[in-house]
């Protein structure tokens, strides 16, 4: 008898323990911090732990950059999320594709007014994330050994923001050389958050091909890798570099010359002959005669 009569106390005290709060509407949430994939479905809860009118006043607002909107009004979906999302019992919303647009703050609001503590809300923070994009990447051709140079990798998509690691010949690139027995006379450096890859001083040792990775929590996309050469201080380019004109307009100008002078004499040489020739015959008629004359005398030659 000792024991129902136990229970009846405790059920009694429980329900006692209740009473408070069904005097007034409070709400709770799963998560107050929430991550979504984009182009994936995402639900923020507004649980109603307790709540004692029949058909309270349900709204969501979203705040972004401080100005707020309705999503949900007077039993309907609005704004941004018309035709994109749906009330889910209690007072939840449930987006079908998120976007990276719906990133924001956004607060349930419920309205109880035969309660005593009549209204309650819960703030609640979603972060869509967004996968990397290819990032654009710049890969000098050709280089020096002994000059600094830099290597880039960019991309703007990506939520948080992308994080970048670079391969050389398709093997990752330690963030410090230091700690690869291979690469520890290695000059360089890498940003992982800028995508920078320095190097003060290139060796011939870092000719490869070069391609980067960026990366959040949402994926990863890579560039496709470039070949980067490394040449020895280049003495005859340094030369050709800063004599190459001069060196261009003397060899123009000699063959030029050469080529005049060959035409000229050629040219010489041949009215020599051509005075030379009909010479042998009959100059003076040959001078001062008409075409048909000269035909006449030709074939007569010949
Ligand atoms: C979500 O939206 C994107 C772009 O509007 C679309 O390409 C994708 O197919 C949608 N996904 C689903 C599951 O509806
Ligand atoms: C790094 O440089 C040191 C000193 O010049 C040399 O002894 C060592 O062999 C080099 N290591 C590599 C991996 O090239």
């Amino acid at each position: 008898m000792a024991i129902p009569r136990l229970v009846a106390c405790l059920v009694l005290y429980a329900s006692f323990g209740h009473i408070p709060s069904s005097l007034g509407v409070i709400l709770r949430t799963t998560d107050k911090i929430v991550w979504a994939n984009e182009f994936e479905p995402i639900e923020l809860t507004c649980l109603i732990e307790s709540i004692s009118t029949n058909n309270p006043r349900i709204e969501w607002k979203k705040i972004k950059n401080g100005v707020p909107s309705y999503v949900y009004f007077l039993n309907r979906i609005a704004g941004d999320l018309e035709h994109r999302a749906q009330l889910r019992e209690p007072a939840n919303i449930m987006i079908f594709n998120a976007t990276r647009s719906d990133t924001a703050e956004y607060r349930c609001e419920v309205a109880a007014i035969d309660d005593q503590r009549d209204f309650d809300e819960i703030l609640i923070s979603l972060a869509v994330r967004v996968k990397p994009v290819v990032p654009r990447c710049s890969v000098p051709e050709a280089v020096t050994v002994g000059t600094s140079t830099e290597l880039r990798c960019l991309e703007n998509e990506g939520f948080p923001a992308s994080q970048y690691r670079w391969f050389h010949n398709s093997e990752e690139l330690p963030q410090d050389p230091k700690n690869s027995p291979k690469l520890v006379n290695s000059s360089y450096s890498i940003n992982p958050d800028t995508g920078g890859l320095k190097f003060r001083r290139v060796r011939k040792e870092d000719a490869g091909e070069y391609y980067c990775q960026a990366k959040n929590d949402a994926g990863h996309a890579q560039c496709p890798s470039q070949m980067m050469e490394v040449y020895d201080v280049d003495i005859l380019g340094i030369f050709l570099k800063s004599f190459g004109g001069v060196t261009v307009f003397f060899c123009l100008a000699a063959l030029i010359c050469h080529s005049f002078k060959r035409g000229c004499f050629y040219k010489k040489g041949h009215i020599e002959n051509n005075y030379n020739w009909p010479a042998q015959n009959d100059g003076v008629e040959y001078a001062d005669a008409d075409e048909g004359h000269f035909r006449h005398k030709s074939s007569f030659i010949i």
